[in-house]
């Protein structure tokens, strides 16, 4: 998350990008430019700093919310950046489904592997604080989706769930234990049509003391994680893009909450291990992540926020970045197309 002008755990970032940028040299790989991937763009915090330090850096920057990438580019330009350069690639997409851009030109050959991919998960602090989208207890609207291509809203999930549904979903989602007793509340007082009246109901549905996390905290998170999907699509994530990774090449993972740290932990466990993948989202698990595992950590365990960063934002506390590195003699992504196994 970017929570102010600053990007979460930027300098355990650029750290990892460097070792990927050591390992892409050493490897002799100048024939291409370092390639990198943003895929969770937000207001491009993170970008901006990886275009600065790697200025001859191929970027493929992407996020499921188009406004993101209108304000990314924006605060490119601003930064003295042009976002229209040629090494520069904008996508509005979910980072499951990234593509590398296959079309290239003689200064930017086409992205054929990844050096380095960031995902920094969750919502950016202009979903909460400007595009009044239902995340923030103060929106007049309750709708949560992040790409225009989603079904349902938060609205539609609060007044059409029956009521065990609603309740099994804060709970799973939200790890709510006031799960059932919110999703009751929340069931009397059909229609719920602001993000307003549901954190009222949920505050009355359990009052907690002052000062603490608003009460409706799980339940907004459970809400958000199950309208767009969350769990299922950072594990997808995760494993596409390990599968671009070039030999050398690092994955880094920022997330926010343990359901999704979880995840990705036990997914990057997946993919260092020997033996064959097991989704917990019945993702399909790639054939080249069967043994001999072809990934290593770059991060012995998880990292969190230094107590520098923490002191100047707070709101950084919750944040784990786990890494993994394709080994220097798996196959990278051209090797596979090509089918050398070697
Ligand atoms: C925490 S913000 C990223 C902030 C960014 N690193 C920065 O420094 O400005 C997360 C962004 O990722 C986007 N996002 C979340 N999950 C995504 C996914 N699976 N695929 C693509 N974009 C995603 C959200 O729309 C949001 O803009």
């Amino acid at each position: 998350m970017e929570t102010s002008h600053q990007p979460v755990m930027l300098r355990e970032v650029l750290s990892l990008a460097e070792q990927a940028y050591e390992n892409y040299r050493s490897m002799n790989e100048e024939s291409h430019p370092f390639r990198i991937l943003d895929g969770t763009l937000g207001a491009g915090g993170h970008s901006l700093e990886l275009a600065r330090a790697y200025s001859e850096a191929s970027m493929l920057m992407g996020d499921r919310d188009a406004r993101m990438l209108e304000r990314a580019r924006s605060n490119f330009a601003a930064a003295g950046l042009d976002p229209a350069q040629s090494r520069f690639n904008w996508m509005r997409k979910r980072a499951s489904e990234i593509e590398l851009p296959l079309a290239g030109s003689a200064e930017n050959p086409p992205f054929a592997g990844l050096d380095f991919a960031l995902l920094d998960l969750g919502i950016s602090m202009l979903h909460l604080k400007e595009f009044k989208g239902g995340f923030s207890y103060e929106d007049e609207s309750l709708d949560m989706r992040l790409d225009e291509d989603l079904q349902s809203s938060a609205q539609d999930l609060v007044n059409s769930l029956p009521e065990k549904e609603l309740a099994d979903l804060i709970y799973r989602y939200g790890e709510e234990r006031a799960s059932r007793k919110i999703a009751h509340r929340i069931v009397q007082s059909r229609p719920v049509e602001s993000a307003t009246r549901l954190a009222e109901i949920i505050a009355r549905a359990i009052p907690g003391p002052r000062n603490r996390p608003h009460p409706a905290r799980k339940t907004f998170q459970a809400l958000r994680i199950a309208v767009n999907d969350e769990l299922a699509e950072a594990e997808r994530a995760a494993r596409h893009l390990s599968s671009l990774l070039n030999p050398g090449g690092i994955l880094a993972i920022i997330t926010f909450h343990s359901l999704e740290d979880r995840i990705i932990k036990k997914c990057f466990a997946d993919l260092c291990g020997a033996g064959p993948g097991i989704s917990r989202y019945d993702v399909p698990v790639l054939e080249q992540e069967q043994k001999p595992a072809a990934f290593e950590k770059a991060i012995r365990k998880s990292m969190a926020p230094s107590a520098e960063e923490l002191e100047k934002n707070l709101a950084s506390r919750s944040a784990r970045l786990r890494a993994i590195r394709r080994k220097n003699n798996a196959p990278g992504i051209e090797k596979r197309r090509a089918g050398i196994s070697k």
